[in-house]
């Protein structure tokens, strides 16, 4: 059926200033890395990406690498683009990054700018794009010098292939002098993608207050830890979820009982601010204004119409999280 889009889309969802850059970000962002690859239903996945647009979401999150397929998920996101959102991509902010394995041999990997230029062409070619809003290096590169993977960034918004550059999986301290290359280079770093939830938290140690300073926005990947921080696991492994996948990145054996104790008393103190537990774990992250925008997945429409309801209550009293960091502590 011909997509027409929500003419109401931007009433209801906030959108922040990503660092100290002119682009602001819904505070609600799609990644695509499960469930919309070559092994998943094209129905279920055009549903959840029309319906992340209808609700104001604005910003897409790829990767040269997400499927499975590797490539798929870029693939199958230019299909959408075409049939749904051709009339639509100015309104978008569509990202992809390279950093880990897309193909064999010496220059499909890491962070030389042999590798980065390539992999951005080919993901251009998938997603039948021009340019894309956003490129990240993926993960820092230990052999590569941080020089020529800054430089790679900058030549492509100098093509005019990449409209901003991200880092992903830096550290605080790597992220510091890759954010002064690019600053000389006249590249400023647009965002940071690391990993932050209630369960993975190294990012308050130092991260933060580099971005802060660096005025770097800060979009934080699987902040439901992979689906753990939702109300999905209390009753065993479902088939179908990440954990029940050979695929998925989320192993059975994560889900230990000291994991699963925590996730129940979170899901208590959830319910008792009327929330569900993927809305608190969103709002848990969203309430730092230092975070831009939470980069959530979903298998299907109806979680992310759930998660969408995180933005009614970001508001935490000091005794509320304090309750989470006595349940959070080993
Ligand atoms: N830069 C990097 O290195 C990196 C790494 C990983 C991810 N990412 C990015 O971050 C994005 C999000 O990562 P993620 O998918 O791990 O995020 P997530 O939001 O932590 O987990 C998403 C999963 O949680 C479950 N879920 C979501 N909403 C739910 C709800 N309301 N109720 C119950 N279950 C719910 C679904 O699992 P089921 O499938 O079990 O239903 C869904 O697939 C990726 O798509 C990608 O764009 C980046």
């Amino acid at each position: 059926m011909t997509y027409l889009a929500n003419p109401a889309r931007y009433e209801t969802m906030e959108y922040r200033r990503c660092g100290k850059s002119g682009i602001k970000l819904s505070a609600v962002s799609l990644g695509l890395w499960h469930n919309f690859g070559g092994v998943d239903v094209m129905e279920n996945y055009r549903a959840i990406v029309r319906l992340a647009f209808d609700s104001g979401i604005t910003h897409f999150d790829l990767a040269n690498n997400y499927g499975p397929p590797p490539g798929s998920a870029e693939e199958n996101f230019g299909i959408l683009l075409k049939k749904d959102f051709a009339a639509h991509r100015d309104e978008m902010i569509i990202s992809s990054k390279a950093g880990y394995t897309m193909w064999q041999g010496p220059y499909g990997d890491w962070g030389s700018k042999k590798y980065l230029v390539a992999s951005l062409d080919q993901s251009l070619k998938r997603m039948g794009l021009d340019y894309v809003d956003i490129f990240y290096h993926h993960r820092p590169d230990p052999e590569t010098p941080l020089e020529e993977t800054m430089s790679a960034l900058d030549l492509l918004v100098r093509q005019g292939k990449a409209l901003y550059v991200g880092l992903s999986n830096y550290s605080a301290e790597d992220t510091a002098k890759a954010s002064k290359i690019l600053k000389e280079l006249g590249t400023p770093c647009l965002i940071h993608q690391p990993k932050y939830s209630m369960f993975v938290r190294w990012i308050e140690d130092g991260l933060l207050d580099v971005l802060e300073q660096e005025g770097i926005g800060c979009i934080p990947f699987s902040p439901l830890a992979q689906g753990l921080l939702t109300n999905k696991y209390l009753g065993g492994v479902p088939d179908g979820s990440r954990a029940s996948k050979a695929h998925g990145f989320l192993k059975k054996e994560m889900i230990t009982p000291e994991v699963l104790l925590k996730i129940q008393q979170l899901n208590k103190l959830a319910l008792a601010r009327e929330q569900t537990l993927a809305q608190m774990a969103l709002a848990w992250v969203l309430k730092d204004k230092r975070i831009t925008t939470v980069l959530i997945g979903a298998s299907r429409p109806e979680q992310l119409s759930d998660s969408l309801l995180c933005l009614k209550n970001t508001a935490f009293s000091s005794e509320e999280l304090g309750t989470i960091n006595e349940i959070l502590r080993d």
